[in-house]
């Protein structure tokens, strides 16, 4: 089946943790998907959210927008079960068998699910998405590590609070303020973007050498992730080449035309004061990452901005768009 062609019957899907902030992220997502069952939201009222439990729910395709708390145990029941789940949690994320996918930059990581399903037993699997701030940089990072090879990052994070799930931080607690610490929020980053950037070589994930250093802030935004970057390449580039890879990066092909595939998964803003969370969070419905102000960086090569949307790009768009190219590649749906 290509990207383009519709589907004569619509799969079944579930969501765990519907509640929370991005399982109802997910329930917009999936409102009105041609290839995926998604709820109008007006019908969910008259809805019962069942127990998470694999043998309450038959679905082929579960997205998990599960606390890590909950996931651990969850999470495997259901790929036990034979289901494809695909986890926004933390737990299986750098297990070296578990695909940690932005389709644009590594759909190719997916060939590691067989390698799963092989030595845990599994008839379904586990498929993750990154930390929301380590997806808004790898896909700026991405076109540069293909064209120069990134070496080192340091990078400095304000997020917003829809990262924290709900009802997340208290009100009081972050009106006009910044707070300089999200738990586990650096070491996520630092590990999760080597891996995506990575390769997979016979049949094994290698990590790309890449040193991340990270600070993450919380920030009085509502939705988005603001990143600042410095980075070290292998191969010098001014900024004008930096600009010209980034402009031309489309990603996978593979990608191209499923059903939540922005036209482009990376925008470039030449303004100096972009990108912002207010203006740009809702670029590419959410799905595409804005990179600026593009610059040389004095002590290391290169730094820039780029800002994406954390409960679409980096949690439930991202998902939905792991589970469309699963179908379109036939690894799920296509009986
Ligand atoms: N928010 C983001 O931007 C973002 C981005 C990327 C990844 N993530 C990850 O995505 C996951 C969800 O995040 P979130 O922000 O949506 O958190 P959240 O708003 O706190 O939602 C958590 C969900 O998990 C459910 N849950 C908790 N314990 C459970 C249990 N024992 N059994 C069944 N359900 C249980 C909650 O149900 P109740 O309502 O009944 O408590 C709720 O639906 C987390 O692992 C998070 O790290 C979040």
């Amino acid at each position: 089946m290509t990207a383009s062609t519709p589907r004569a019957r619509r799969l079944p899907v579930a969501i765990l943790g519907a509640t929370g902030a991005v399982g109802q992220t997910f329930i917009r997502c999936l409102r009105n998907h041609p290839w995926l069952e998604g709820e109008l939201p007006g019908e969910l009222a008259d809805r019962t959210v069942l127990p998470c439990d694999p043998a309450e729910i038959s679905a082929p395709i579960v997205f998990s927008a599960l606390d890590a708390a909950a996931a651990g145990d969850l999470e495997p029941a259901f790929a036990r079960s034979g289901a494809l789940v695909l986890s926004n949690a933390k737990n299986f994320r750098m297990e070296p068998d578990v695909p940690l996918v932005i389709p644009e930059v590594n759909a190719n990581h997916l060939s590691l699910l067989e390698q799963q399903r092989r030595s845990r037993g599994w008839s379904g699997g586990i498929v993750t998405n990154a930390n929301c701030a380590a997806t808004v940089a790898t896909v700026a990072l991405a076109p540069l590590h293909e064209a120069f090879g990134v070496r080192q990052v340091f990078v400095v994070t304000m997020q917003a609070v829809s990262g924290a799930g709900y009802p997340g931080v208290p009100s009081l607690d972050i009106l006009g303020n910044v707070i300089p610490y999200i738990g586990e929020e650096e070491p996520k980053i630092e590990r999760e973007i080597p891996k995506m950037l990575g390769c997979v070589q016979g049949g094994a994930l290698v990590p790309a050498p890449v040193r991340v250093s990270a600070h993450a802030n919380r920030v009085a935004v509502e939705h988005g992730h603001t990143v600042c970057m410095s980075i070290k390449l292998d191969k010098p580039a001014t900024p004008e080449d930096a600009l010209r890879v980034l402009e031309e990066w489309r990603g996978d092909a593979a990608v191209r035309g499923l059903p939540s595939a922005p036209e482009r998964a990376l925008v470039v803003t030449d303004a100096l004061d972009r990108p912002q969370a207010r203006r740009d969070v809702g670029s590419g419905a959410g799905m595409t990452v804005v990179v600026g102000r593009v610059r040389t960086d004095p002590q290391l090569d290169l730094r820039l901005v780029a800002l994406g949307h954390n409960t679409i790009r980096g949690a439930a768009g991202g998902s939905v768009l792991n589970a469309e190219l699963l179908v379109a590649t036939g690894v799920v749906g296509s009986a």
